[in-house]
């Protein structure tokens, strides 16, 4: 990491908007096809690998890998060579056995991001870390009644977490419908994005970029660069899509075609809902049904607009944080042909639990903040030390301390509160969170997620059913780059 010095922060405040023009300087403008790259071609999707017996043993190993990206020869890292790693297919009830090796020059670790497994022992436990050349043999048991949906998995240890996961360490997790939709076909997709530079080497990261939170300069699907799929008209697909970014939001829009959200983060909807477009923060999954129309379609994200750091710096940065300027096209859909068989109605769904029912035992307020460090005053001057702190309730991450006890077995209200100028993508392990308050709205259907965006001096309300398990684990900011420095705490339930 190099330290931005007063004067490339001046610089950067100073840039006039010709050089905003020129390619934002790479930082956070993005067009999505940089320079070099060469897209489109059929869609592919990783290895899958699914359980038999209620079992899935595999290997994984993160390593760095020589991949092909948009046409160009990369040096990445990646789980057994590819990039996403392979899919993993469970059911409720199965066992998930791991074997993970560390391959990379620095620590790493495992997290099933958003399933419903023990957070203890060689479980989903954030707090292993394996050093390189090292490995660890994890165990994930998913409950008889675990929801379906689609999950993923990616590293998350400590201060390398936004690193490895923008080099390409993560992949999908399925949980398989045990009332299935009936769809033609179904497809995974999981979106990161990735920057290279002229050598194809993952390119540095610097201070401002992981105080904004990075964003790479192509977005990728599976690995691939516009992938192109093709399908008959009136048919049915479902899209499992998944944000593996570390930073950036997707603002997804797919025109011309039928929508419907069938899924967000766990479960599925009863009913799924008409959409236009859906935002997926980083961690997000969703779940579409698309209904195919004649013609040629992409599926765009578009600008975000998620808060900026202006205020803070006196000014003095030009960090208005749209994510991708322009809308990106992340892949083309072309729809022709003869008709595909109509694949019939799409059942209800079970109706979903809704924790306003049941007693709550606790209210707490988690409030997540970035502030100026001490050592600012001297940090601007010397371009010494971070020049940011992110907290939540006034404090950095600290792995030894027990921040938030619940008692296992009780439903809590948290206010999520953030007083910072950036929206704050929020994401608790474990335990999935129900939204009942966005801001000053109350939301009235059940809404279930597991990583739910606090906008930027704003706050969200949430209830969460300490279930099941007892252990400890983490809630954090899943703009990875924040969570490595320090907007994380840890969460007990016992
Ligand atoms: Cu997807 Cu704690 O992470
Ligand atoms: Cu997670
Ligand atoms: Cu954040």
């Amino acid at each position: 990491m190099r330290p931005l010095t007063r004067r490339q922060l001046l610089a950067l405040g100073a840039v006039g908007a010709g050089a905003t023009a020129a390619g934002g300087a790479g930082l956070w403008l993005t067009t999505g096809n940089g320079p070099g790259y060469t897209g489109g071609e059929g869609l592919t999707e990783p290895q899958v690998l699914a359980s038999r017996d209620r079992v899935l043993e595999l290997d994984l190993t993160a390593a760095p890998a020589r991949v092909r990206v948009g046409g160009r020869d990369a040096s990445v890292q990646a789980f057994n060579g590819s990039l996403p790693g392979p899919t993993l297919r469970v059911r409720a009830g199965d066992t998930i056995r791991v074997t993970l090796r560390n391959g990379l020059r620095a620590p790493t670790n495992l997290h099933v991001h958003g399933l419903h497994v023990s957070p203890q022992g060689n479980s989903d436990n954030p707090f292993v870390s394996i050093d390189p050349g090292g490995s660890f043999d994890y165990e994930f048991t998913l409950p008889e009644d675990h929801p379906p949906g689609t999950y993923w998995y990616h590293p998350h240890r400590h201060g390398h977490a936004a690193d490895q996961v923008a080099a390409g360490l993560y992949g999908a997790i399925v949980v398989e419908d045990p009332d299935p939709v009936p769809v033609t076909r179904e497809r995974v997709l999981v979106v990161s994005d990735l920057s290279l530079d002229a050598a194809g080497n993952l390119a540095e990261v610097d201070q401002l970029q992981q105080m904004m939170g990075r964003e790479g300069e192509i977005v990728l699907v599976n690995g691939q660069l516009r992938p192109q799929l093709r399908a008959a008209p009136g048919e049915r697909e479902r899209w499992r899509i998944i944000n593996a970014c570390p930073s950036r939001y997707l603002r997804l829009a797919l025109d011309g075609q039928q929508v419907r959200l069938l899924s967000r983060d766990l479960g599925r909807l009863p009913i799924p809902e008409d959409v236009t477009e859906v935002v997926l923060a980083p961690g997000n999954r969703v779940e579409l049904l698309v209904e195919t129309r004649d013609g040629s379609a992409a599926l765009t994200a578009g600008a975000l607009d998620r808060g900026s750091m202006n205020a803070m710096m006196g000014g003095a940065m030009r960090g208005d944080n749209k994510s991708g300027g322009g809308p990106v096209e992340l892949l083309t859909l072309a729809v022709s042909g003869s008709a595909g068989t109509d694949p019939g109605p799409v059942p209800e769904g079970r109706p979903l639990r809704d924790l306003r029912n049941e007693p709550v035992t606790a209210a707490r307020t988690l409030n997540f903040a970035m502030g100026m460090n001490g050592n600012m005053g001297a940090g601007m001057g010397s371009g010494q030390g971070t020049m940011m702190a992110f907290t939540i309730n006034g404090r950095e991450f600290d792995p030894e301390r027990l921040d938030e006890t619940a008692a296992a077995g009780t439903v809590e209200e948290w206010t999520l509160t953030n007083s910072s100028p950036m929206d704050h993508p929020i994401h608790l392990h474990v335990w999935p969170m129900q939204i009942v308050q966005d801001g000053n709205r109350d939301v009235t259907r059940p809404k279930w997620q597991d990583v739910v965006n606090v906008p930027a001096r704003s706050q969200v309300k949430v209830r969460v059913a300490f279930d099941d398990f007892a252990g400890r684990t983490v809630i954090h900011c899943h703009i990875l780059d924040h969570e490595d420095q320090g907007m994380m705490a840890t969460v007990q339930a016992r």
